[in-house]
């Protein structure tokens, strides 16, 4: 046979060419905004996140203010993160439930003044005083003499998910990782007559070096131990399938993977076992790793919308990134 007969080069010749065999498309439609809104600011402060070169914790007025700016370059949803007046916080995280807390002010006044899609994050980490997703009780056989207790924080993560759908989300995000949290929120937003509000979980959640950016962003670092009872190890793989698999029985909308970038494995793997919209978390780790690298000269701005393609590549239908700002510049 004559030398080579196919020449896969061919198909690179040049960029109209290229063109037309891309098989991943990245789309405006694919981002999701992850959004901090703080309660002690006000008007038009805000602060830079020292961890996330950039990105700011907003007021309420300068976060819609924000928003606006995204939805008009082509923004499609948004998902809001609170963080309320240290002195609010308690043991059972009090302000996440409040209808004039943080979230519920920020999703009634998107509502109102936008078109975009409103996600909020249901957890309890950013509004507890020991920074925990979950009630904490004290128990020696634990790691660090504290067990966060799963049946009785699902009480308040299911009235926190009310209360954000009460203020209009669209979707509520849990992404506390306690078991049987999806049925309890899904049950209580029925009772509340929110049958359309949509749930989707953070099914897949491991327990990540990569939040640290992210921590100190919206100060819910836990005051004492870690995370790991709750959130999965980054070693398993096969656990990943059970989680999503009881999440999908217990009536989640969507699946989501999260970190993306050190997990492509785990986003194939979701996306090839289930039929579900597929969501990945490009966490602030991720974010701030290329950001760095950029700033140091050791990469080049390229390497983010790579690695945004490549999370879609590698499964992911919807992308929430702290770059969404940044690439709905650049498509
Ligand atoms: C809260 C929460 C975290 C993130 C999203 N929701 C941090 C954590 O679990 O400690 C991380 C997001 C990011 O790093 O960008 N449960
Ligand atoms: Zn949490």
């Amino acid at each position: 046979m004559d030398f080579p007969n196919t020449r896969m080069r061919r198909y690179r010749k040049n960029s109209k060419i290229r063109d037309i065999v891309r098989e991943t498309k990245l789309n405006k439609e694919d981002l999701i905004y992850p959004i901090f809104v703080k309660e002690d600011l006000k008007d038009d402060e805000k602060e830079e996140i020292s961890t996330m070169p950039g990105e700011f914790r907003f007021s309420i007025n300068g976060a819609v203010e924000y928003a606006k700016t995204l939805e008009a370059k082509g923004l499609r949803s948004i998902i809001i993160f609170g963080i309320p007046s240290d002195s609010e916080k308690d043991e059972i995280a009090s302000p996440a439930y409040s209808p004039t807390g943080i979230v519920q002010k920020t999703v009634r006044k998107l509502k109102a003044e936008t078109d975009l899609v409103v996600i909020t994050d249901v957890c309890l980490c950013e509004y507890t005083s020991h920074g925990h997703c979950g009630i904490l009780k004290e128990n020696e056989d634990t790691d660090f003499g504290y067990e966060i207790l799963n049946d009785e924080s699902l009480k308040f993560l299911a009235k926190t998910a009310v209360s954000h759908a009460e203020a209009g989300a669209d979707i509520v995000a849990p992404s506390d990782m306690m078991d049987g949290r999806v049925a309890a929120i899904r049950e209580a937003l029925d009772e509340a007559g929110y049958y359309n509000t949509m749930i989707m979980s953070y099914s897949v959640k491991f327990a990540s070096s990569f939040y640290a950016p992210f921590r100190e962003a919206a100060c819910s670092s836990p005051s004492v131990g870690n995370r790991k009872s709750y959130q999965m190890d980054p070693a398993n793989a096969r656990e990943a399938i059970r989680e999503a698999e009881l999440d999908v029985t217990e009536g989640t909308d969507f699946l989501m993977v999260k970190p993306a970038l050190p997990y492509l494995d785990i986003i194939k793997t979701v996306k090839d076992e289930f039929n579900l919209p597929l969501v990945t978390y490009n966490v602030s780790g991720e974010f701030s790793m290329i950001m760095a690298g950029i700033e140091n000269g050791y990469l080049t701005e390229d390497s983010i919308m790579e690695s945004l393609l490549c999370i879609k590549r590698a499964g992911a239908d919807l992308i929430i990134s702290n770059f969404a700002p940044y690439a709905l510049d650049h498509l």
